[in-house]
């Protein structure tokens, strides 16, 4: 069994799914509703910062995907009690937090990236944090330097063991001046978690800004933090010295309802995605219309429909918030196939994200990976040596094949293309989309998809 066969099946265990492939009889649109819950993104990281209170947290529209269950474990690990109702809603008690065995936490290493986030609330919490092997998708190289010398300026000590990796903060953890090389989602979180209850004042430069950091502050606020986030990518957060549990809603999924609105486009169906809100999704949504999909945006949710005629070729570059979120290139680029013409995705955030790219070309998508990356007159983003660009020729008929789902995204767009390719498509590997995109078959199901979990 590969690695990427054995992430997907203890992903797929988590979510206790009775099988790790699917069978689909694809060529038919989809239509119908689906509903998305709180942002994978979000909901991870307001679940760590549960660690910080004194008092129980309560978080609603929790999807039930696999990232859950992982920090959930993770958090009981460290003795926070954690009930859910079975229906979205958390209530996370930190009132016994304690030292974890080294043996617990390495069993959940190697299953998620979020246990690097646990890093500033352990050392506030227990004065020492040891941090097991990250998991996540393995769409690139994903460096954690950024964390740990954010972790340093605070005044963290960082040392490697066999263990993983163990800090400590023998004199406590004081606000910092720091600036990001590059506005990191994850190092920007580490920071706002760490800062909080650092002594005195952290300055954070070149943050990321996207809206599932807002929400995550948003948390903080009502847990009692001082965060004021300035133009420019500033973030000014006056260290308080203690933090009171919280009651949220969630933000919704904003990865996931594109990817239900490639799937209409691909499939020349009309998905109505409940939850889906356009301010998070302006970026997606001008590009959606230019590729020729229809948007109607309610009150609600957002209709998204193919509506009839020749899609057209666009030029993306993936970008920070508010850029076209890396996320949403996967399963765009299945409709883009399907597109007239000659398409350019630039990929600038990860050094691997066209992973899935080799299978649309066996079902007979015209798909070419440039390393390296294109230049382009209309190009706008700065351009990073990890860069790759995509050129997909269209429209290209797609085929039915055996393929392997290679991360979360990617997979996602697999299933995508095997719904929009005609003939019996098997797709393995559904754990590690699990990790990220709730109940997905019982939506599909709902959308008038015809498959079969496999034995
Ligand atoms: N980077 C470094 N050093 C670091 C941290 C990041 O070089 O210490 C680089 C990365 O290698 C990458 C870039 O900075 O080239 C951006 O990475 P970032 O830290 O922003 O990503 P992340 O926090 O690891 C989150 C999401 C991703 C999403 C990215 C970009 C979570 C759990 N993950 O990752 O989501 O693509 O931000 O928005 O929030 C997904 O949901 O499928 C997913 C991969």
């Amino acid at each position: 069994m590969n690695a990427l066969t054995q992430d997907s099946k203890r992903a797929a265990d988590r979510l206790g799914l009775v099988s790790d492939t699917i069978v689909i009889d694809g060529g038919r649109p989809l239509h119908g509703t689906v509903e998305v819950r709180g942002a994978k993104n979000l909901v991870t990281k307001a679940m760590v910062a549960a660690l910080l209170a004194e008092s129980p947290s309560t978080l609603r529209d929790v999807p039930a995907i696999a990232d859950v269950r992982v920090v959930a474990n993770m958090l009981r690990v460290y003795g926070v009690n954690v009930e859910t109702d079975g229906d979205g809603t958390y209530r996370f008690d930190p009132s016994n937090v304690e030292r974890a065995h080294f043996a617990e936490i390495d069993a959940l290493a190697g299953e998620s990236r979020i246990p690097i986030l646990f890093c500033g609330p352990l050392l506030h919490r227990l004065g020492e944090a040891l941090i097991p092997d990250l998991g996540g998708c393995r769409i690139g190289n994903r460096p954690i330097n950024f964390h740990m010398d954010a972790l340093r300026a605070f005044g963290a000590v960082v040392d490697k063991s066999y263990e993983g990796i163990r800090l400590t903060a023998p004199n406590g953890l004081t606000g910092a001046n720091i600036e990001l090389p590059y506005p990191s989602v994850g190092a920007t979180e580490q920071v706002l978690l760490t800062g909080v209850l650092a002594k005195g004042t952290t300055e954070l430069r070149n943050a990321a800004i996207e809206p599932e950091i807002m929400d995550l502050i948003a948390v903080l606020q009502k847990m009692g933090a001082i965060i004021t986030v300035e133009p420019n990518r500033v973030i000014f957060i006056e260290g308080v010295e203690h933090l009171n549990g919280y009651e949220h809603r969630a933000m919704f999924d904003r990865n996931e309802a594109a990817s239900w609105a490639a799937a209409a486009l691909a499939t020349g169906g009309d998905i109505f995605v409940a939850g889906a809100r356009q301010q998070d999704l302006t970026t997606f949504l001008n590009i959606f219309r230019k590729v020729g999909g229809s948007f109607d945006v309610r009150e609600d949710g957002i209709r998204f429909w193919h509506p009839g005629g020749d899609l057209g070729p666009v030029e993306i570059e993936t970008d920070v918030h508010p850029g076209f979120m890396t996320d949403w290139q996967q399963p765009l680029v299945v409709a883009l196939t399907q597109a007239h013409g000659r398409s350019l995705v630039h990929e600038t955030v990860y050094e691997n994200r066209f992973g899935f790219a080799e299978a649309l070309n066996a079902m007979g998508a015209d798909i070419t990976v440039v390393p390296g990356g294109l230049e382009s007159p209309t190009r706008r983003v700065a351009r990073r040596p990890l860069e790759q660009s995509a050129i997909i020729n269209g429209p290209t008929p797609l085929h039915a094949a055996d393929i392997e789902v290679p991360d979360l995204r990617g997979g996602f767009s697999h299933l995508i293309a095997a719904l929009t390719a005609h003939g019996r498509s098997r797709v393995s590997n559904l754990g590690l989309i699990g990790r990220g995109y709730e109940r997905f078959t019982e939506k599909l199901t709902a959308l008038g998809a015809v498959f079969e979990l496999a034995d």
